[in-house]
C-alpha cells in the first residue's frame, strides 16, 4: 500500500552523501514525508548497506533504507564531479553527510564554500563524536556510540557482558535526532533565510534518551548498572516465560495498572508482596511469584487475562508474526511496496502517522546510479545524454 499524497515536505530537496545507516536514515525520514532525496554514491563503490542481506544479489535492507530516493553516482573527487555536486547543493535545501569530520572540507565543501553556494542550506552532519571536542578526529560507528553513551553498560544481564542493540540504536537514534534538528533548522531558515549546521555525534542521541543516568548519579551517587529485563526504578516490569515456552513482557508504571497487575496475579493488598513498595523491597520473591504464575498459563491466556484486568503486557513478537499481524497491518506498519527487481517488498511503513498530511512510499530502494539521467540529464540539471556518456566513460559517473 503506497500513499499517493505528495507529503508535507514536497518541494524540499535533500542531497544525501551518507553511507550505511546514520546519515542515509536522516534523508530517508525526510523522503518519507515527500522531500526529493538525491542519494550520491561513488561510482564503483556503492553504499556498503547495499550488500547486506542479499536475495539474488540484491540487498533487501536497502530496499527500505533507500526508499523514495533518487540514486546517482558521482565521483566528487574529480573536477567535473565536484562541480556537479556544487550545482546540486546550490539548488538544495538540505545536505546530509556522515563522514569523518574534515572529509567534507577536504572535498572542497567546507563552511565557507557552502555559504557561498547556498547560504540558506541546512547541513546535517552526523559523525562518530561530533564536529568539535577532543575525540572529533576519530572515526566512529553507531556501536561505539552505544558503548560510549552508557547504553551498552545498562543493556544486558548483571552477570553477562554489556550488550549492544539489534536496532543499531546508536545510528538510528542519531538519525532521528538529526532529522528533528533539520526540521528545527528549516523552521529558522523559513523565518530568516539563514541556513546552519546540525552537528550530531553518535553517542549523543542515546545520552539524551538515557536522560536519567546523569541526575541519578549526580544527586543519589548511584551509577546505574544493567539489570536484564528489570527496571531499577520500577519493580512491575520484567519478561517471563509462559506454559507454552513463549515470552510475555510486562510493564506497569501507574498506580492503576500496577494495582490491577498485583490483583490479577494473586497479590492482593494484604499479601506480603501485595503493594508495589513491598514488592520492590523483595524483588527476587516478587519475580519468582510472577514467573510461577506465568508458567501455569499459556501465552494466549496471559494476554487475554492482562487485557481483561486492565493491566499491561504483550507477547514478545518476532518478525514472522509481526509481518501479518492484523494490528500492524491496520496501522500500515507493514506495507507492501512494488519493486522493479524483486516484484514487491514488504517493509516497515512511514512513522509517525500524520492525519492530514501523511507520508508515503512511492518507490522502494533503487539501484546505484539508476537516477543519473533523471537527476543530471536534460530534465534535471540539464546535461545532455552525450555529456552524461562522456562523464561515465571518464569515471565521473
Ligand atoms: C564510517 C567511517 C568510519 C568510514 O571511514 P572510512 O572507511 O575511512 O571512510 P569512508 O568509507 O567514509 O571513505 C571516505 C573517503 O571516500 C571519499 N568519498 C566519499 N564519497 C565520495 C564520492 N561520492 N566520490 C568520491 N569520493 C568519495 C571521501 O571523500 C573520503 O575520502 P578520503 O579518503 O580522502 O578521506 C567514517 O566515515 C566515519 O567516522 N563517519 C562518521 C560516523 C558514522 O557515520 N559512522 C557510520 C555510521 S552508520
Amino acid at each position: 500500500v503506497t500513499q499517493q499524497s505528495p507529503g508535507p515536505l514536497a518541494g524540499l530537496t535533500v542531497v544525501d552523501l551518507g553511507q550505511l545507516i546514520a546519515g542515509p536514515m536522516v534523508a530517508t525520514i525526510l523522503g518519507d514525508f515527500g522531500a526529493r532525496v538525491i542519494k550520491v554514491e561513488q561510482p564503483g563503490r556503492p553504499d556498503p548497506l547495499r550488500v547486506m542481506y542479499q536475495r539474488e544479489g540484491i540487498g533487501v535492507w536497502s530496499k527500505s533504507s533507500d526508499r523514495n530516493k533518487l540514486p546517482i553516482t558521482l565521483n566528487v573527487k574529480t573536477r567535473e564531479g565536484l562541480a556537479i555536486l556544487k550545482q546540486l547543493v546550490s539548488g538544495a535545501d538540505v545536505l546530509v553527510e556522515n563522514f569523518l569530520p574534515g572529509t567534507l572540507e577536504r572535498l572542497g565543501l567546507g563552511q565557507t564554500e557552502l555559504d557561498e553556494l547556498n547560504s540558506s542550506l541546512v547541513v546535517a552532519r552526523v559523525s562518530g563524536w561530533g564536529q568539535t571536542g577532543p575525540k572529533s578526529t576519530q572515526r566512529g560507528y553507531g556501536r561505539l556510540g552505544e558503548a560510549a553513551s552508557g547504553f551498552a553498560n545498562l543493556n544486558g544481564t548483571p552477570d553477562g557482558p554489556p550488550s549492544h542493540s539489534a536496532a543499531s540504536l546508536g545510528d538510528t537514534a542519531a538519525a532521528i535526532w538529526t532529522a528533528f534538528g533539520v526540521m528545527v533548522a528549516l523552521r529558522h531558515r523559513d523565518a530568516t533565510g539563514q541556513g546552519q549546521v546540525v552537528d550530531m555525534g553518535m553517542p549523543e542521541g542515546l545520552m539524551r534518551m538515557l536522560e536519567q543516568q546523569i541526575p541519578v548519579l549526580d544527586q543519589l551517587g548511584w551509577c546505574l548498572s544493567r539489570m536484564g529485563n528489570e527496571n531499577p526504578a520500577n519493580v512491575t516490569v520484567n519478561v517471563y516465560k509462559t506454559a507454552d515456552d513463549r515470552y510475555f513482557s510486562v510493564s506497569a508504571a501507574t498506580p492503576r495498572t500496577q494495582r490491577a497487575l498485583l490483583d490479577l496475579v494473586g497479590l492482593p493488598a494484604d499479601h506480603p508482596l501485595g503493594t508495589v513498595e513491598r514488592a520492590a523491597q523483595d524483588r527476587p520473591a516478587f519475580h519468582a511469584h510472577m514467573a510461577a504464575w506465568m508458567s501455569e498459563r499459556t501465552l494466549a491466556e496471559v494476554q487475554e487475562l492482562f487485557h481483561a484486568a486492565g493491566t499491561t503486557g504483550t507477547p514478545v513478537l518476532s518478525a514472522d508474526s509481526i509481518i501479518d499481524d492484523p494490528h500492524f497491518l491496520a496501522r500500515e506498519m507493514v506495507v507492501t511496496v512494488p519493486d522493479d527487481d524483486l516484484g514487491s517488498v514488504r517493509m516497515a511503513g512511514v512513522v509517525p502517522r500524520l492525519t492530514r498530511t501523511p507520508g508515503r512510499i512511492i518507490s522502494s530502494g533503487r539501484g546505484s546510479g539508476s537516477a543519473n539521467i533523471e537527476v543530471l540529464g536534460p530534465d534535471g540539471l540539464g546535461l545532455s545524454l552525450d555529456e552524461l556518456d562522456q562523464l561515465r566513460s571518464k569515471g565521473v559517473l
